[in-house]
């Protein structure tokens, strides 16, 4: 089967990354908005399997875009449409913590696989949900791992007694992977959130930094908190150096100065969400997984 790569002008230099990876050109999905706010887009018409990227930080207007975008395409001939979303929005949310809050996980999911006939993305963000699979459902459902591209980030720039630390128990998997692949010790801390910015760490092997570089390694930068909060854990225990590694960073510039002013150097995320220390590229991890899953 042909295929097409399409992305939305916002997100082109990651599509044009993930096109060059897999070999194809990158057709830009024209996009117009009307006095109203509401929104018009077109596409070039696609054959075959059209694959269809886009950032999606500030989703709201985005995933109506998207839902217009995988439209277009069938009607221009595409057989088989596939998302390709590095970070997947509205994860985090998965139950109702507070009676009648909206399950958007769920709701969001249930869009998405109704539109998609496979998506692909990049460490959601599953704790209580493991299987992506159960929020797409009737949908190929692919969540890569960024560990490969955030160690081969960070392989020129950790010294050997570089301590690795996640900073809540969910970060374990991807920090036990980048650890691994870097051969650094591990250790994961405890996290307690108390609202949107307020949270505590516990991390009862915290001597062990003294006197050695720190790599936090999240899945998501947010408002900052977490990080924020690892940061002053680590160096009132004595470390030499505080750095640290997302996928996704959805942070805005004044949280970024916060953990600039916080001591945190280098600070990287992977490239799914376009920004100023968005300097990994998550193309190779992405197109790998296309490719094995026979979705180009
Ligand atoms: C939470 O479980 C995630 O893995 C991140 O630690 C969290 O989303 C980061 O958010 P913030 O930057 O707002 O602390």
């Amino acid at each position: 089967m042909t295929a097409s790569l399409h992305a939305f002008a916002d997100s082109l230099d990651g599509a044009r990354r993930l096109a060059a990876a897999l070999g194809l050109g990158c057709h830009t999905v024209a996009l117009r908005h009307f006095p109203d706010g509401e929104s018009l887009v077109r596409v070039e018409p696609a054959p075959g399997t059209a694959i269809l990227y886009r950032a999606l930080a500030d989703p709201n207007a985005r995933l109506v875009e998207l839902l217009l975008a995988a439209a277009a395409l069938r009607d221009g001939g595409a057989e088989r449409v596939v998302l390709v979303a590095p970070y997947l929005p509205y994860m985090r949310q998965d139950r109702a913590f507070v009676p009648g809050e909206a399950v958007s996980q769920r709701v969001v999911g249930a869009l998405l696989a109704d539109a998609f006939d496979a998506v692909v993305t990049v460490d959601p963000h599953l704790h209580r949900t493991p299987d992506l699979g159960q929020v797409l459902p009737g949908c190929t459902a692919v969540a890569v791992s960024a560990a490969p591209a955030l160690a081969a980030g960070l392989a020129n720039m950790v010294a050997p007694d570089t301590l690795l630390i996640g900073p809540d128990a969910e970060s374990r998997p991807w920090a036990a992977a980048v650890a691994g692949a870097l051969g650094l010790e591990l250790l994961v801390a405890d996290k307690q959130r108390g609202g949107d910015r307020a949270v505590t760490l516990a991390l009862p092997d915290a001597g062990r930094a003294r006197g050695r570089p720190v790599l936090l390694v999240d899945d998501l930068l947010s408002s900052g908190g977490t990080l924020l909060a690892a940061t002053a854990l680590v160096k009132a225990a004595g470390a030499r150096s505080v750095a640290a590694a997302v996928t996704h960073c959805l942070a805005g510039a004044g949280d970024l100065a916060r953990l600039a002013d916080a001591g945190i150097a280098p600070l990287l995320a992977g490239d799914g969400v376009p920004g100023p220390i968005a300097t990994i590229a998550l193309a190779p991890v992405i197109a790998q997984a296309l490719r094995q899953h026979r979705l180009c």
